[in-house]
């Protein structure tokens, strides 16, 4: 991989002093930051061919088009997916997830099985409880152990031919711990249900294989792999897409229209109503570019180091609960804690004062802090830019909020 200064280099927003400190940037499991290479792409896209895309003959337009069509390659060649027709933009994975459930609407019977995992995002949880509340379907939670893994002798049994439908995330956001999403997309196979992934914590940080997975649906956000918010996308099966009924409608997914009928566009038109993020979009194969130039394996292999240097350290400060698995090499690079009696706000505002940003709460999964009793967490998520000197920075935060709030 680059330099770690060379790469810090790449991110301006790093360079900020905040309340009076250089900025240590420890929410990357909230949103990343974004290199000089996507913000110019941004600024270019905006000072040079800005347009509507796949209407005009005009040059501008048809320059918006090829770009935008450009980073559906690039996401295609990012996942392995067999063709860039099963890219289908989005907002981001709420918007995914919301999508698929609201295809598999006209799918669903009453009593059929919907899984998620017991530690998902609400954004896995509350998308299948509306379709439920629609077809009569049942959501239930996988279960998992008090490290936040499945519990699979008790899940595969439970597992029959109700199940249609498991929904799992690859990574937790609130603990990080990775599932076995290889194992997850088997179970559902052999019980004839689908496989749908939130890789919304994984796409920036691992490298992902769509066709090897052999899964049914992958959905990310753009924004956790150093591209701009409101942008995302889904990959699904062609069988899938053909079969869904449009999301939404309106222009840009239709072929034909009149008053007694419309007929609807091909992939992945048919999903993408209305003027899309256009901007985004390209944005987004520029972040890709950038993922690509540093390595996936490589960018794994050393935020992998700062997981394993971080919870070492941080453990040593004593009085420290770490939530999630304590198997480091099942963990991606978020610690979610909490320093005994301590609530976490506290030490969020703390640590703001110290120029250290964490997020602090639910983190959107309450169904986890009800599972360990707790309000919320301290979670510090690490990204491709982040240091060990920056980790020493936190860990002397941390003290520091342990002994004024202690
Ligand atoms: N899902 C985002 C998080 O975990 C917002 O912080």
């Amino acid at each position: 991989m680059k330099n770690i200064q060379d790469i810090r280099q790449d991110f301006p927003i790093l360079s900020r002093i905040i309340n009076g400190k250089p900025l240590v940037y420890l929410d990357n499991a909230a949103t990343s930051q974004k290199p000089q290479i996507v913000i110019d792409s941004i600024v270019n896209y905006y000072t040079l061919y800005n347009a509507n895309i796949h209407r005009g003959v005009h040059t501008l337009s048809q320059e918006a088009t090829d770009a935008f069509e450009k980073a559906r390659q690039k996401v295609q060649k990012f996942i392995n997916a067999p063709s860039s027709k099963q890219i289908i933009f989005t907002s981001g994975t709420t918007e995914g997830i919301n999508l698929i459930a609201t295809g598999f609407s006209s799918f669903l019977q009453k009593n059929d099985e919907i899984w998620v995992l017991t530690t998902e995002h609400h954004s896995n949880i509350v998308p299948w409880q509306l379709i439920c509340q629609k077809t009569g379907a049942v959501l239930r939670p996988i279960p998992v152990d008090d490290k936040g893994m499945i519990v699979w002798d008790t899940f595969e049994k439970q597992l029959s031919e109700k199940t249609k439908i498991i929904s799992c995330q690859h990574i937790s956001n609130a603990l990080g711990n990775i599932h076995q999403i290889e194992k997850i997309i088997k179970k559902a196979h052999k019980n004839g249900a689908v496989s749908v992934i939130d890789g919304a914590q994984s796409s920036a940080h691992f490298s992902i294989d769509v066709q090897a997975l052999d899964v049914d649906f992958f959905v990310t956000s753009g924004h956790k792999m150093y591209a701009p918010t409101g942008i995302g996308f889904i990959y699904a099966k062609k069988e899938w897409l053909d079969k869904f009924p449009p999301y939404k409608g309106g222009g840009e997914m239709i072929k034909s229209v009149c008053f007694e009928q419309s007929t609807y566009a091909e992939l992945p038109y048919k999903f993408e109503a209305g003027t899309p993020n256009i901007c985004g979009g390209i944005a987004l194969g520029y972040a890709i570019d950038y993922l690509n130039e540093l390595g996936m394996a490589e960018i794994a292999q050393y935020e992998h180091e700062l997981l394993v240097y971080a919870t070492e350290k941080l453990l040593s400060v004593g009085d420290i609960t770490i939530y999630g698995t304590d198997d480091l090499a099942q963990k991606a690079s978020v610690i979610s804690f909490n320093i005994n009696n301590i609530h976490p706000y506290d030490v969020g505002a703390i640590l703001d004062k110290m120029g250290i940003a964490v997020r602090t709460g639910h983190h959107c999964a309450q169904p986890v802090m009800d599972f360990y009793h707790i309000p919320g967490t301290v979670r510090a998520s690490f990204a491709l830019y982040n240091t060990f000197e920056e980790i020493d920075i936190f860990i002397e935060g941390i003290k520091k909020a342990k002994q004024m709030l202690g």
